[in-house]
């Protein structure tokens, strides 16, 4: 059996997502317009990044995880910055996201917000529009507010989950258009 490997890259308005080397795209990723994805970032199934009026940028290592949809708003693109993991099912709208965090599965960050370096956002949070958030800020709840501190020892599983989705991302690239069984 052919497996369809293929993630979809479509222009809007004359920008083509950029895609670096070393990057993984499953099977079922739509990219649109100005998106950039940098090196050893790895985005899985289904999950959707659409820039049409702003651009998205994912940084370095990057994990985008399966069902995430990152959008943008008028005057607000989103920037996730690197070594960041985005657990299944986050919604990421014209927010910025600072280096070495995870932003929880089925988290919604709204348009303008901002969340620091090395900082956790637990699973189910939302995050207000605008709402700012400093470096190694343990974030939850619906409104999201600061419950914490991300300790060193969180930090450090956060970075292991981090870098082990790396490795998991070279391996899929590895085996992309390999027969399935
Ligand atoms: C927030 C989180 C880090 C807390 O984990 P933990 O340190 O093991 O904490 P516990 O489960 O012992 O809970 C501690 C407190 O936080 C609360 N809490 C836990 N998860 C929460 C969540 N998602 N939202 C709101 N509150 C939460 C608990 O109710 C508990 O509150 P209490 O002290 O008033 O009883 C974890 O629940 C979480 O959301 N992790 C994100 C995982 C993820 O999405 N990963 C991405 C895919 S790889």
């Amino acid at each position: 059996m052919k497996i369809d490997t293929s993630a979809q890259l479509i222009p809007y308005d004359g920008n083509r997502p950029q895609v670096a080397g070393g990057v993984y795209l499953a099977a079922g990723v739509v990219l649109v317009g100005s998106v950039y994805v940098a090196e050893g970032a790895s985005i899985w199934f289904n999950a959707v990044l659409r820039a049409d009026y702003e651009p998205i940028h994912i940084g370095k290592n990057t994990n985008i995880q399966d069902g995430t949809v990152v959008h943008i708003d008028h005057g607000f693109p989103t920037v996730v910055g690197d070594d960041v993991t985005v657990g299944h099912a986050a919604v990421i709208h014209g927010a910025v996201v600072g280096d070495g965090s995870l932003i929880g599965m089925n988290s919604t960050l709204l348009t303008g917000s901002r969340v620091g370096a090395g900082c956790l956002v637990a699973a189910g949070a939302v995050i207000r529009e605008h709402a700012e958030f400093g470096d190694r800020a343990l974030i939850a709840g619906v409104p999201a507010k600061q419950i914490g501190t991300v300790s060193d020892e969180m930090f450090e599983r956060m970075a292991q989950n981090t870098s082990s989705y790396v490795s998991l991302g070279a391996e899929y690239l590895a085996m992309l258009g390999a027969d399935g069984p």
